[in-house]
């Protein structure tokens, strides 16, 4: 009998060339895709029991009912529409976004919260980053600002948007790389396009962060067992973020990686993974870099949008200087000045970040001695400029540089 793997590889495939068949308005080849696929879906929910795939079987006939009728429109047949089965779908329509869409598992072990952390054996919850989720949103982004414009063109859509693109076969570009230099907040942008996101939907979109440095593993078969865990993890939330910090360390280049034999079933597992998880629209996929050019070429190309987080402008800095100490420093310093120096020196966000808290800090300590101070001034600004410094080291500047020239 055929496995449930391969029907699924022929369910993607089918999918893919009804994509490509309504792309060049080919509606009769689309349509007879369609119920192909549609066919192999339904044997798929009989013989499958995993609930969570069942679930997105159902939402995947959903986006083929859609393409489906369009095909109908288009072909001016009345036809015979393909059928959802109604009862199933209207359950999940009445969870709400952030309650998960199975409440157990037999696999795995459920906790307090009704989320299952456990798939395989293996605990998700230690690879999660345990920081407390930050409230920070795009309104404390300094600059980027043509990038936040990009993301809510592609991700901030309303249902009949989102319609609107499966109708026309537009791919969801639910794979968002983030790289740039370290310490120009790749992380924050990250943390607050999840709160952005949440906002817009009106319900909290859950953000599942990640240091892919964690998922490593010393035994033959572990990083992969753990990679996999982590996206069935995902599959029980009807709408989530995942966010996978420090890509590199798992998705580093198959040719390059010469001596690190593991680096070829990883990036074969991420790949796997990813091509499922692209297929949901209402999972969003976030992944940041360093170092970009280590990263394999498979993955590097699935990323529907590639957004270079660069060293702040004076511009940006000054913004920063002015929102945090703008009330504190007297007629003596002048921020724009300062910040064309910062600027100057190549300093990330980080580093000016560290910067302002020394400032801050010598403020502090000398109020601490003398009460009668109260602003921070030229001399102050100085002595904490002789303490901090750009962490940017120019061969990465190099490497980045030829990187986004090579045009990838
Ligand atoms: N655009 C920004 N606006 C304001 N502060 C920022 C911005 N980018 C970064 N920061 C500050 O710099 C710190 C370091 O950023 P982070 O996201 O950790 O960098 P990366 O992940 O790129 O190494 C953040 O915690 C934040 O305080
Ligand atoms: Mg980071």
């Amino acid at each position: 009998m055929e496995s449930i793997n391969s029907m699924r590889n022929r369910f993607i495939d089918l999918k893919k060339q009804a994509e490509t068949a309504l792309f060049s308005k080919n509606f009769q080849a689309a349509k007879e895709r369609l119920e192909k696929a549609t066919e192999v879906l339904r044997d798929l929910y009989q013989r499958d029991t995993n609930p969570r795939n069942r679930e997105d079987y159902i939402t995947a006939m959903n986006n083929l009912k859609v393409q489906h009728d369009r095909c109908l429109d288009e072909l001016g047949e009345g036809g015979k529409k393909i059928r959802v089965n109604a009862s199933t779908i209207q359950k999940k329509e009445s969870g709400g976004a952030n309650k998960p869409a199975v409440q157990k598992s037999s696999k795995g072990e459920e906790e307090d919260d009704g989320i299952v952390y456990e798939f395989n054996g293996i605990n998700v919850k230690n690879f999660l980053t345990q920081e407390a989720r930050s409230k920070v949103t795009f309104a404390d982004v300094i600059g980027m600002e043509e990038e936040k414009k990009v993301i809510r063109r592609e991700l901030f859509l309303t249902p009949e948007q989102q319609q609107r693109k499966v109708q026309l076969g537009l791919e969801n570009k639910n794979f968002i790389l983030l790289y740039g230099l370290p310490g120009t907040g790749k992380t924050f942008f990250a943390m607050a396009l999840s709160n952005e996101l949440s906002s817009f939907s009106s319900k909290d979109i859950p953000f599942f962060s990640v240091l892919c440095t964690q998922l490593k593993g010393s035994l033959v078969g572990q990083t992969e067992n753990n990679i996999i865990a982590l996206f069935e993890f995902t599959k029980q939330f009807e709408r989530c973020v995942l966010f996978m910090d420090e890509f590199d360390a798992i998705g580093m280049s198959r040719t390059q990686a010469s001596n690190d034999p593991t680096a070829i079933p990883t990036v074969n597992t991420l790949l796997t993974q990813l091509s499922g998880f692209s297929s949901n629209p209402n999972l969003l996929f976030m992944a940041a870099t360093n170092c970009p050019y280590n990263l394999d070429g498979a993955l590097l190309s699935r990323a529907a949008l590639r957004i270079e987080v660069p060293l702040p402008s004076s511009a940006v800095l000054e913004a920063l200087l002015k929102r945090k100490i703008g009330a504190h420093v007297d007629s003596s310093v002048n921020l724009e000045a300062l910040a064309k120096a910062l600027a100057n020196a190549q300093y990330s966000n980080r580093d000016a970040s560290n910067f302002i808290q020394a400032v801050l800090s010598e403020l502090f300590d000398l109020q601490m001695a003398d009460p009668s101070v109260e602003k921070i001034n030229m001399k102050m600004v100085n002595a904490a400029l002789g303490k901090s410094k750009s962490s940017i080291k120019q061969n990465e500047v190099a490497r980045l540089k030829a990187f986004n020239e090579q045009g990838f």
